[in-house]
């Protein structure tokens, strides 16, 4: 499980963000970057969050550490704003936290990570199709001189058709990825040997470790996927048909 805090403070709101994520100490005096259930882009990017965080950290990259954050209704009850009060009071229940890193600076390419470390990320967005990492919106911090991940509720973003659609691994195996826009575009240069070196962790193992991790009660159900249990099946299931297939989505190939 995920570390569990509450909230006993509502500091400010990071408008910069396209969700409103915002600042919260928790009762073990932690500081928090908290994204909430009720904001207008649903719970399936909190669940992101959790499996493509929890993967990156599994597979060594520098991510802050990721809780489940209670809100009281007493902290909706006196916040001033009246766009946050919404925001709070559509959130009961448990919402997502990430440790906030003190006096990190967005990312600017002015310290830029390591070729090596740069191709082992740019191996997860394009593993994980995550297209929110762009120079418009790099999604990283420059912190303690280190380059950290954040913000990944746009990847795997098949889940989005799963109301309507039958889910799809096959399709997602096959799914190309345009590596031109990112970020790292310029930095990373050994793709094939990020992947040489991450793709083996990725095993049936890992996935359910990591999809353990998400909290039950944001996962949610469908006529296709009746309970917990099958839609984290179905997750393991585009996760590991699409790492077995680097040619259709790996920049270069893999060769
Ligand atoms: N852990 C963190 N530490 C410090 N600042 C953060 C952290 N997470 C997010 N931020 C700041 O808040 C902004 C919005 O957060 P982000 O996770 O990118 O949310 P959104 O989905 O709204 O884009 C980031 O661009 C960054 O400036
Ligand atoms: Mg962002």
């Amino acid at each position: 499980m995920l570390d569990h805090v509450t909230a006993v403070r509502y500091v400010t709101p990071l408008r910069e963000g396209g969700s409103m994520p915002g600042v919260v100490e928790g009762d073990d005096l932690g500081t928090y970057v908290v994204k909430f259930r009720g904001a207008g882009q649903g719970l399936k990017v909190l669940v992101t969050e959790v499996i493509v965080g929890e993967l990156a950290r599994a597979l060594g990259l520098p991510i802050p550490r990721i809780v489940t954050i209670d809100l009281p209704s007493a902290i909706a009850r006196y916040e001033a704003d009246e766009e946050v009060q919404d925001l709070l009071n559509a959130s009961p229940g448990t919402n997502l936290g990430v440790d906030l890193l003190p006096g990190s600076l967005g990312y600017d390419g002015s310290r830029p990570p390591t070729p090596e470390l740069a191709a082992r990320i740019l191996w997860l967005d394009a593993f994980t199709a995550n297209v929110d990492r762009t120079w418009s919106n790099p999604n990283l911090l420059t912190w303690h001189r280190q380059t950290w991940l954040i913000d990944h509720g746009a990847a795997l973003y098949f889940h989005h058709s799963w109301p309507s659609k039958e889910p799809n691994p096959e399709r997602f195996a096959a799914q190309p990825f345009r590596a031109d826009d990112h970020v790292l575009a310029g930095v990373a240069t050994d793709l094939a040997g990020a992947h040489a070196s991450l793709a083996p962790q990725v095993t049936g193992d890992l996935v359910d470790q990591v999809l353990d991790l998400v909290p039950v009660e944001w996962l949610e159900t469908t006529d296709h996927l009746p309970d917990a249990q099958t839609v984290r099946a179905a997750y393991k299931a585009h996760l590991l048909a699409r790492v077995q297939q680097p040619q259709a989505w790996l920049p270069g190939g893999g060769a």
